[in-house]
């Protein structure tokens, strides 16, 4: 069990190892029985964190805020626009500054081309923990979470698990690509075969790709790529199907917004979910369009665990917290 997490980031997928992630979901499970034990659990009492914001969150927000108050410490709220940093403040003042008032640093960023360069050179001048809230390449919070439910539905042993990860079709946004390029490094690593279906153009980033395909020889497992969401879904354990932008197809919105509306087929609905095994869990990080990317059905159905996703991000998070500020 590696514990010395003290001082560390948290931006990429893979910065923590295999065995630091396992010690993260030991502590997240037992601060949750913690929790529904009414134990006190003030591991970071008069820590604060700066939570840092440049797009919108219900979950993220809700859930490290909460966290940190169960932690015995607070957390301060601050989007972009009330601050400095449209009129010059730079990422290295904000590491240095916000690093001299607080105990660790959250940001939220998910421009593409932007956030993760943005959150890497903050904490190049932090002498904090840096923690990505979700940039324009990883959302590993929701993946830590994710992790930890598919562990409650489907065991600690995931060895022969089917994972789909698989596009949806949703109009509202562009959304990140965050999180299927999260789930396709760490879900690897923890033993599960993993699908990745999509359109031709809704490809991931290429090195996200090869860093997949990597993870996949190192740990043994399958790792395939289909553009036929009912081929992902037959026999499949884990439905985790989501809508993302066609950002590495072509950078124009615009654009994009016209190749999503061919692929409106590509919705979770009761019909695909019975092509997966009885057992299979639906998951979604939320938000969701409902009735565009995943029916009413199947979203409050009986298989779908997106509230035990959703609770469980205040205790993963709660986790990485305690262990490095
Ligand atoms: N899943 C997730 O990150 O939700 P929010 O965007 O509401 O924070």
């Amino acid at each position: 069990m590696q514990t010395f997490l003290h001082g560390r980031d948290l931006i990429g997928d893979l910065d923590f190892s295999k065995e630091e992630v396992e010690t993260v979901l030991d502590v997240a499970f037992d601060l949750k029985r913690k929790r529904a034990l009414g134990e006190l659990t003030p591991y970071l009492r008069d820590k604060v964190l700066a939570m840092l914001f440049f797009f919108s969150s219900t979950r993220t927000r809700g859930s490290f805020e909460a966290g940190m108050a169960h932690l015995g410490g607070h957390a301060a709220f601050i989007e972009s626009r009330t601050t400095q940093i449209s009129h010059g403040d730079t990422p290295k003042e904000i590491g240095e500054i916000f690093g001299r008032y607080f105990d660790g640093l959250a940001i939220r960023h998910v421009d593409w081309g932007v956030g993760n360069g943005y959150l890497n050179d903050v904490a190049k001048a932090s002498r904090v923990p840096v923690l990505n809230m979700q940039d324009d390449i990883y959302h590993p919070f929701q993946c830590l979470a994710d992790l930890m439910t598919i562990v409650e539905k489907k065991g600690r042993d995931l060895r022969k698990k089917k994972m789909v990860v698989s596009w949806a079709y949703a109009a509202s946004y562009q959304k990140p690509m965050s999180v299927p390029q999260s789930l396709i490094l760490q879900m690897p690593r923890f033993g599960m075969d993993v699908i990745l279906a999509h359109p031709p153009e809704f490809k991931l980033m290429p090195g996200i790709m090869d860093q997949a395909q990597e993870q996949a020889r190192k740990f043994g497992v399958g790792f395939e790529v289909m553009d036929d969401m009912d081929k992902a879904f037959k026999d499949a354990d884990i439905i985790y199907a989501k809508s993302w932008g066609a950002m590495v197809h072509t950078p124009d919105p615009d654009e994009g917004a016209k190749i999503i509306k061919k692929y409106e087929s590509w919705i979770t609905d009761e019909r695909r979910m019975k092509l997966a095994k009885s057992d299979a869990i639906y998951m979604h990080p939320l938000p969701a369009d409902r009735n565009v990317e995943v029916t009413d059905g199947v979203m409050d159905g009986p298989q779908s665990v997106v509230f035990d996703e959703a609770e469980n991000r205040m205790h993963a998070q709660e986790a990485v917290m305690a262990l490095t500020m």
